[in-house]
């Protein structure tokens, strides 16, 4: 099966697990975006969705699903979002989109996170693919030389401004074997806003290539 097809497969079998006349949370990126269009067949039956980054909601607008403020929505029954590692454990490393912090909000407001991806995300150890901590402008170097102190290679990703206004550091060559531990001691870090790990916080189910995963 190809990456594309085991996303869109993800993607639709997530919008079973929304309730009608709910608001969905809905995540950011390639594998969300089936979610989108799945849930966009059946718009007339939720009452319409939190997003996670200016990307989706321009998705879920165009799709004519109405977008709700967090803060008006309340806490929300379903969270459904993609990832870019999963480890055994449903823990995730996130924000390869740079939407990680919005996303991590969204998570920790729902009752129930549905992580959606494909075969290829799937990891044994968290750490292959460079975890994502977005960080205030002016704390770049300090992040920095903090995340180099924890063995890491930060490299910023130039260019990039995040939905809030911040930028984003790609820490490399990181063997992640306590991601608790780890997502505690960067959020510590002074100038950090949120750092990729979904490990305190992680999925509580996983479809991969459509197929819901038995939890370990
Ligand atoms: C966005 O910031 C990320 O957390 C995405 O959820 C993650 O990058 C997965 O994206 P794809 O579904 O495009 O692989």
């Amino acid at each position: 099966m190809s990456q594309n097809e085991g996303k869109r497969r993800s993607g639709d079998q997530a919008a079973e697990y929304v309730t009608p006349g709910s608001i969905v949370g809905v995540g950011t990126g390639s594998t969300v975006a089936f979610f989108i269009e799945a849930l966009a067949r059946r718009k007339h039956d939720i009452a319409g969705a939190v997003s996670s980054s200016e990307q989706s909601t321009r998705l879920l607008e165009q799709h004519g699903i109405p977008v709700f403020d967090l803060n008006s929505s309340g806490p929300l029954a379903l969270y459904v979002d993609g990832a870019d590692e999963c480890d055994p454990h449903n823990r995730l490393i996130k924000g390869g989109g740079g939407a990680l912090t919005r996303e991590k909000i969204i998570a920790e407001a729902s009752k129930q996170f549905v992580c959606i991806i494909d075969a290829s995300k799937q990891v044994p150890i968290l750490g292959r693919f460079p975890l994502p901590v977005e960080v205030i402008p002016m704390a770049r170097s300090l992040v920095a030389r903090e995340l180099v102190a924890r063995g890491g290679q930060p490299i910023w990703r130039e260019g990039v401004v995040t939905d809030n206004g911040n930028w984003i550091l790609d820490v490399h060559n990181l063997r992640i074997t306590d991601p608790v531990a780890l997502e505690n001691d960067i959020n510590q870090i002074t100038g950090v806003v949120t750092v990729g790990l979904f490990a305190r916080r992680a999925a509580d189910l996983v479809i991969v290539d459509g197929v819901l995963r038995p939890n370990a």
